[in-house]
Parts: structure tokens; C-alpha cells; sequence
């Protein structure tokens, strides 16, 4: 984080006890009467709070709520620093959690708080995500812990306002069951439903029920610009239509069939095909598609496989899906860097092998390989792009 430097400048400002400064900065901004032209400051067990030139009704606009503190406020004309106009977001929550530590955690250390304030976040529509260890260091819980609910709950809405947000969250591990769920913690908000809209394509989730993988979005755009006109495709591994829809909006597929185990998948697949008007086009299969592709064999032109680190469990069941004369099979995998051509002459050997057992003789072709991200440190998230012809 670099420093930011800040000019500063006479402002008129209220002085009001460090416990209730929050309860009155929200006065003054509904009454139109804060400055944010200006920094608070702290001075010693009270927070300036920079006021408008039209202060003359304070006192009475804060006595009618809070009729106890006349005695202890106070007007005077303070130095008080300016506000840059230009911060990045992440400036902007590093310089409002410093305020916000002033407050609640006068007597830490705040520098070692400040150096673990999160560089990064996801954006999901209105909420942001941040990672999994956000706030969660041993001085941090201290902090934390020592404030009241309403402090905390101020903490997280300061950062939705640097991030321009309304809803926070913090990302946890996406567990390793089969149907991938997210466990997204959220710490402003009501509920975790969220809309995106990318690439022409519209998508809605339930952040704290199922996954939703930004990296993969290259791919999803790759995928939406391959024309499948007139095509019938299957989609082993819907999710909440991270490919079905691209596939639907953009590749103007014929139908599409979306198997998918996940009720919170399929509802908020559901949701999206009708915002994408295009419910006529979707079939979704429910359940295992280890007993739903069987339903589909010999209809369609295409089989997506996008399921992680291996799809290869339904690889014998995604060509059985393929028409006689053949078609496309898209093959995501996790592959060590060093041996993706390895791992790709390997797949097409199996895939071979796998064709003469179902009774199709088809010529096999690796058409292009797609390295979609990385993984982890030396594991590529690869997709496989497979024509099986006569
Ligand atoms: C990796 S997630 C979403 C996949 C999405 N294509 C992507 O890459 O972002 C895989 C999805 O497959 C579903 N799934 C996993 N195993 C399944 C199975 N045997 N039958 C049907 N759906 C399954 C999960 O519920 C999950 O929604």
C-alpha cells in the first residue's frame, strides 16, 4: 500500500465523546450537515467531526435525539486534513479502517492492524468478497472482539463504502463435496443472491449456496463466441449456467441439456434462462448425471465436461451422448504445466479406446488445447477441444 499524503485545512468541526461520534456523524449526514471535504480527528477521548458552514442548528438537531449530550459538545475551528477526491478503492478503505481503528482500537497497534487490511476482493454485482483470512489475524480478532455488534457492523460498512458496495462477505473454502458449495460467510447483508450481467449474458446466484468462478471467465467467452447454430448440446455440469448460458445467448445453440445435481444450482439456472429468454431452448436434468446422460444417448452434437480436477468419470457417458456421425466434446482437467501435451495425447488414446468399446468408429482429433488459469503453483485448469468424426 503506498502512503497517501494529505494536505490539510481550517475546517469548523463538532467535538462529541468517542462513544457516541458514530450515532452523530450519522445525524449530521442525514441532516446535510457534515463536511466530507475533511478527515475526523481524534483528539484525546473526543472525534472532531468536520461540520458545514450552516452549523447554526446543530446542537438543537442533535439535542432532539440525543438530549443527554448538550453539555458535553463543543464547536470549535480545527486543522483538520482534506480528503483526497482521487483514492483508489483500496486507499479509501486502508484511510476509513485507520479512522474507524482510532475509534474502537485507540490503544493497538495500528500499523500491524493496517498492514493486514485485504489488496484484494472479488465483486459480485453489490457485494464484494473478500478472502478467506480477511480479518480473521489474531490482533484483528482481538479488536474484534472486543466490540460491540454495532462497531463491527460499522467496520463492514465502512469498507462497502470505499468498495462502493452495499453487501460484504468473506470468502471460505469452496468444500470439497460433490456438488462444490460455497460457504461464503457474509458479514453486511440479509441474504447472498447476487446478478451479474457479462457479456450480454445475464447470471444470478445465491453467493452463499453454490460457487461462482470469476477466474473461468475467459473461457466462458470462448466458449459463447464458438457458433453452435442448430446445434443440440449437452451440459454435464451446469452449475448454475456458467457455459449452458453463454452457450444459449451467444453460441445460439438449438437446445441445450443441463445435467445438474445442486437444487440451489438449478434454481438460480432456472432464474437465469428466463431473465435470458431463453427457458424454451433448456432442458435440466436433475440429479446424477451418471443416470441422466443415460437418458440422452445418440441427441446431441456436443458435450461440455466442465467439472474439476477431472471429468474423466463421465467420459464413456458424454460420447454414448454424441449423435452416430460424431461431434464435439470440450474436456476441462487439471494438468501439471510440463505434461499438458502428454496429458493430451493420453486423453485422445483413452477417448479411442473408449469409442471402439461403445460400437462408434470414429477418427479422434485434439483441436486445440485452452489454459484457462492456474490452479495452483504449477497446475493449469486446461480445457481439451475434441472432434470425434467419421
Ligand atoms: C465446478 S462446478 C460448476 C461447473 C462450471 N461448469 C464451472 O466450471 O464453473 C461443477 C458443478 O457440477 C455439479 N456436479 C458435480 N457432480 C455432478 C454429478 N455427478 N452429476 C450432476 N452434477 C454434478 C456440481 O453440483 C456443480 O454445480
Amino acid at each position: 500500500m503506498s502512503d497517501v499524503k494529505h494536505a490539510h485545512s481550517s475546517c469548523m468541526a463538532l467535538l462529541i465523546p468517542l462513544e457516541f461520534s458514530s450515532e452523530v456523524k450519522q445525524i449530521l449526514i442525514e441532516e446535510n450537515l457534515y463536511e466530507n471535504k475533511f478527515r475526523p480527528r481524534r483528539i484525546s477521548e473526543k472525534l472532531a467531526l468536520p461540520i458545514r458552514e450552516n452549523y447554526e442548528n446543530i446542537n438543537a438537531e442533535i439535542s432532539k435525539i440525543m438530549p443527554h449530550l448538550n453539555s458535553e459538545i463543543s464547536i470549535e475551528e480545527l486543522t483538520l486534513e482534506i480528503n483526497k477526491p482521487n483514492l483508489t478503492p483500496a486507499e479509501l478503505m486502508f484511510s476509513n479502517i485507520s479512522d474507524w481503528l482510532e475509534d474502537f482500537a485507540a490503544k493497538k497497534d495500528k500499523t500491524v492492524l493496517l498492514n493486514y487490511i485485504p489488496q484484494k476482493w472479488e465483486l459480485l454485482g453489490d457485494l464484494a468478497l473478500l478472502p478467506s483470512n480477511a480479518f480473521t489475524q489474531k490482533e484483528w480478532n482481538e479488536v474484534l472482539s472486543s466490540c460491540q455488534d454495532a462497531e463491527i457492523n460499522q467496520l463492514w460498512k465502512i469498507i462497502c463504502d470505499s468498495l462502493g458496495v452495499n453487501r460484504l462477505g468473506r470468502q471460505q473454502e469452496i468444500s470439497n463435496d460433490i456438488m462444490r458449495t460455497s460457504q461464503v460467510e457474509l458479514l453486511l447483508g440479509k441474504q447472498g443472491w447476487v446478478e451479474l450481467l457479462d457479456h450480454g449474458v445475464h447470471f444470478g446466484f445465491d453467493a452463499t449456496k453454490v460457487m461462482y468462478s470469476s477466474g473461468n471467465v475467459t473461457e466462458r467467452h470462448r466458449i459463447g463466441d464458438i457458433d453452435m447454430k442448430d446445434e443440440i448440446v449437452i451440459d454435464a455440469f451446469a452449475g448454475i449456467g456458467y457455459y449452458s448460458l453463454p452457450m444459449l445467448v451467444r453460441s445460439n445453440v438449438k437446445h441445450l441439456h443441463a445435467c445438474e445435481i445442486n437444487p440451489n444450482s438449478i434454481e438460480a439456472l432456472h432464474w437465469a434462462a428466463k431473465k435470458n429468454n431463453v427457458s424454451h431452448k433448456l432442458t435440466i436434468h436433475e440429479g446424477d448425471n451418471k443416470i441422466t446422460l443415460a437418458n440422452l444417448r445418440n441427441i446431441s452434437d456436443r458435450c461440455h465436461l466442465g467439472i474439476l480436477p477431472s471429468s474423466e468419470s463421465v467420459w464413456k457417458p458424454a460420447m454414448e451422448c454424441l449423435k452416430n456421425e460424431g461431434g464435439w466434446l470440450h474436456i476441462h482437467m487439471n494438468v501439471a504445466e510440463e505434461k499438458i501435451p502428454a496429458w493430451a495425447e493420453e486423453t485422445i488414446s483413452k477417448l479411442k479406446i473408449i469409442s471402439q468399446d461403445i460400437g462408434r468408429d470414429w477418427k479422434i482429433e485434439a483441436k486445440h488445447i485452452e489454459k484457462v488459469k492456474w490452479y495452483a503453483p504449477h497446475i493449469r485448469h486446461v480445457v481439451l477441444d475434441v472432434h470425434c468424426h467419421l
